[in-house]
Order: C-alpha cells, then structure tokens, then sequence
C-alpha cells in the first residue's frame, strides 16, 4: 500500500503551498479543488491520508469525510479549519477524522501530525495483517473437512472468499453454516475488518428493522441513540444474516433496496447513507422453494443467491465422521480438563449407521455427553445415547466407497494391532510401503 496524500482544498495557493511542502518532504502527493474531484481520485488510487478543508464550494469537507469514511476506510483524514470555527473540528472528528490542523498552518505541526498519522495507518495495517495470519491458522484448525463432500465446500470457500458478490450458504440445521460463513470472511481480503451476525429468527419482528438499516437519534419513542445498523456497522467487512428465509416480507423489500443501490436509508434520516459490506446468507430451508410458496421474493433471491454453497448432511458423508468425531472429542476433553478418549470400532460403525437429524451439532451432543458418562479411555457403544446403541443398527446402507473405507480401517488396524503397532512391520504385511501406509492411516482417520 503506498503513503500517498490527497490535499483536498478550493483555494488554490494554499492548496499549492501544501503540495509543495509535502512533496519536497519526500510525500508522494496530489492535490484537487472539490470534494468531487476527491473522490474520483479516491476511487482510482489508495491514499494513505486525505487533508482536506472543511469549507468548500459544492461538497464540503465534512460530505467528504463521510463517504471517505465509509467508502475508503483504510484512509485517514486530516481536516483543515479556521481557529474561529474549532466547534467544526471537534464536529469531524466525531465523524471519523483522525486530527485536525488549525488555520493559520503551522509547517511544523503539519509535518508531525502527517508523520503520525502514517504511523499509525502502518500499525494498523500490520495488526490487520497479524489478525488475518491468526485466523488463517484458526480456520484451518477449525473446519474438519476430510469427506468428499465438505473438501468441494472448501473448495468453492477459497474460490468465493475473494469476491463481494452475495453467497447463500444453505444446508441442515447443524451443518457448520456458520462456521462456512465465517471461514468466508476469514479467508477474504477484509478479514481483519467486521463479521457481523444476525440471526433473523431470533429477532423480534419489530427490531430487525432497526437491528440492519439502523435509525437517527430520535426517530421513534424510546430512541435516544442513534443506531447504525448492520451494514453501516460493516464498514468493508462482512454482514452474515442467518435463516434469511425468516425475514419478514417487508423488510424484503429494503434489503433489495440496499443490495441494489449500496445504500441504506435510516429511520428518520432524511438523506441514504452509502454503505460497504459483503453478504453472506444461510438458510435451512431450500430457499427456492420459500420463493415457490410466495414467502420469499424472487428478485431478492436472485440478489442473495449469486454464489451457492450447499452443505451435506451428516448422514451424506459417513467416511468423514472418524476425523469429525476425534476433532470434536478433543475439543469436549480439553473442556473437561481430560485426555480425549478413543471411539471402539463399533461404536464408530454406529455413529456412521445413524441418520444425524441435527447434523454436526448433535454428534457433538452425543460425543460430549459420552465424553461425560464415559469416564474411560474408550468410548463404548454403550456410552451412546439408546438411538445409537438400543437396537443393532440397520444394514449398512452406506454408499460402496464408504462401505470399503470402513473396511479399510478395520481391516489395517486390526493387521496393526497383530503387529503391535509396529508400522514397518504393517505395511510389509499389508504388502504396501510404509508411506502408503501413512497416507492410508492419515485418510482413514486413524493414529
Ligand atoms: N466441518 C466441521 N468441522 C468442525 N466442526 C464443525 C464442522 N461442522 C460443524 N461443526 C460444529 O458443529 C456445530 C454446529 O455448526 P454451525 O453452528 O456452524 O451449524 P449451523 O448450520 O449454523 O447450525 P444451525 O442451522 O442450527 O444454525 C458447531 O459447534 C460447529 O463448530
Ligand atoms: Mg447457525
């Protein structure tokens, strides 16, 4: 990112003064007459700082800051104002201003407050950098996706994290569509800004107006805050609006409006306000359908469905239930404050025969609970809940790849543990090389 500075001001002298100063200083620097002007250059370059002033034919200064600030968030203004108006220092820098210089200009002061200014952004932008790199390693820690079906979610995750377009994430209640969500804009170029969640279920009707568009200060009863909303709150970031399929059909309507013009209208503000986000839907209901029943509005359906991610039940992708069950059972023994227990061969043949209605979610129940009552070093059948463990579970009637993996899996531990766990040894009887071996034992979920 450069340290470029933009000097916004209609007097030319000055203007001149300022640009001559800061490029003589070593600053790569522009000046322009208007706040119009301004931004068109914005739009076409990233500056590091925006000096502008405030008084100013045509857009004002304080217009400026507002879209810079909610357009260009990354950049910082520095605002430039007569000792006589100070009251409309304080006012920008309420509105997002970092500093102001005060008329007659000081060089001096200039220089420092310039200096510190692209101090900061520099902070700024390597604790943005530091964030994206913990995050990254939370992400690919987070996420187990071993079965065919979950690596194509992942796959189509790396290929829509970079892009604004809106992406509906629809699966099972328990799928992780949230944790899809996240690792959307975890993997984004804007991880370091917002994600922001809304679950539009558990809102009651009359907030979620106010919960997305937000209202001015006074503009019902009871309102004596101002609220931004969600997608103001965003600023660049993501705004993730769970069971969309719950959203009220006249709240539909705005949120169409928002997606189209990029700009949301307050309750009780009198101008819309542009606003920066990308949005991530999910839904438990195939939303097609909701568009069918006439619960759904089908032009907001277009706008929300550009990019889909569906994600499989549980019950789809059995072969991932091995690597899934031990990552969730770690994660209820470090709650727990003990050491993760194994799952025996049949209990793991029962959690890969059941339906899952509550997908992940409720292996995580039952592996929690197991990890609780279980008390041992491995979990038994009988530590299942009796869904799982009453009756002999149906025939397999799983799909022929999962069918073989599982045998697989039985089959190269019980060679290994012939061999006492002697892996050279295996894979000699197994007629295989110990690399393969490996690469087997790391696919199959085992050691
Ligand atoms: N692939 C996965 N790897 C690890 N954990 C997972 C995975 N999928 C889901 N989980 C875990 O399962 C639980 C449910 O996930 P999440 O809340 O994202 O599901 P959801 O689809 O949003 O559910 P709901 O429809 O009920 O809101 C969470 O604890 C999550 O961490
Ligand atoms: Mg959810």
């Amino acid at each position: 990112m450069s340290d470029r500075i933009l000097v916004v001001d209609d007097e030319a002298v000055l203007r001149g003064n300022l640009v001559r100063f800061l490029d003589r200083t070593g600053h790569e620097v522009e000046g322009v007459a208007s706040g119009e002007e301004a931004l068109e250059r914005l739009a076409a370059h990233d500056f590091a700082v925006v000096i502008t002033d405030l008084k100013m034919p045509g857009m004002g200064g304080e217009a400026l800051l507002r879209r810079v600030t909610a357009e260009h968030p990354q950049t910082l203004v520095l605002v430039i104002t007569a000792f006589a108006s100070l009251e409309s220092a304080i006012e920008a820098l309420r509105h997002g201003a970092q500093d102001y210089l005060l008329k007659p200009l000081s060089l001096d002061e200039l220089t420092r407050k310039v200096d510190r200014l692209l101090e900061v952004r520099e902070l700024e932008q390597r604790v943005a950098r530091l964030r994206r790199e913990v995050h990254q390693r939370f992400d690919t820690d987070g996420i187990v996706a071993e079965s065919a079906g979950m690596k194509q979610v992942m796959e189509l995750v790396r290929k829509a994290a970079g892009s604004r377009s809106s992406v509906l994430v629809e699966g099972e209640s328990g799928t992780g569509k949230e944790l899809v969500a996240r690792a959307l804009h975890d993997q984004s170029p804007w991880a370091d800004k917002d994600f922001i969640a809304v679950n539009l279920a558990a809102q009651p009707r009359d907030l979620v107006d106010a919960t997305l568009f937000g209202h001015e200060k006074g503009a019902f009863t009871g309102a004596a805050r101002g609220r931004d909303g969600v997608f103001r709150a965003a600023r660049g970031g993501t705004v993730f609006l769970d069971e969309i399929s719950e959203m009220p059909l006249e709240v539909q309507v705005k949120l169409l409006r928002v997606l189209e013009n990029r700009e949301v209208l307050p309750l009780g503000a009198d101008r819309p306000v542009p606003v920066d986000f990308r949005l991530v839907a999910a839904t438990n209901k195939p939303l097609r359908a909701e568009v069918e029943a006439g619960r759904f509005r089908e032009d907001l359906f277009f706008r929300v469905e550009i990019l889909k991610i569906r994600i499989p039940p549980l019950r789809e992708r059995p072969e991932g239930i091995p690597a899934l069950a031990r990552r969730l059972l770690a994660r209820h023994a470090v709650t727990q404050r003990r050491n993760p227990p194994q799952l025996s061969h049949e209990a793991l043949r029962r959690l890969q025969a059941y339906r899952w209605p509550g997908n992940v979610r409720e292996l995580s129940n039952v592996l929690e609970r197991a990890v609780l009552l279980g008390g041992g070093e491995w979990i038994e059948v009988a530590d299942l809940p009796s869904a799982l463990s009453s009756t002999e579970p149906p025939p397999d009637v799983m799909d022929l790849k999962a069918a073989l993996a599982g045998f697989e899996r039985r089959h190269i531990e019980r060679v290994l543990a012939h061999c006492d766990g002697d892996k050279n040894l295996a894979a000699e009887r197994l007629g295989i090389h110990l690399a393969t071996l490996y690469r087997h034992m790391e696919r199959l979920g085992l050691g």
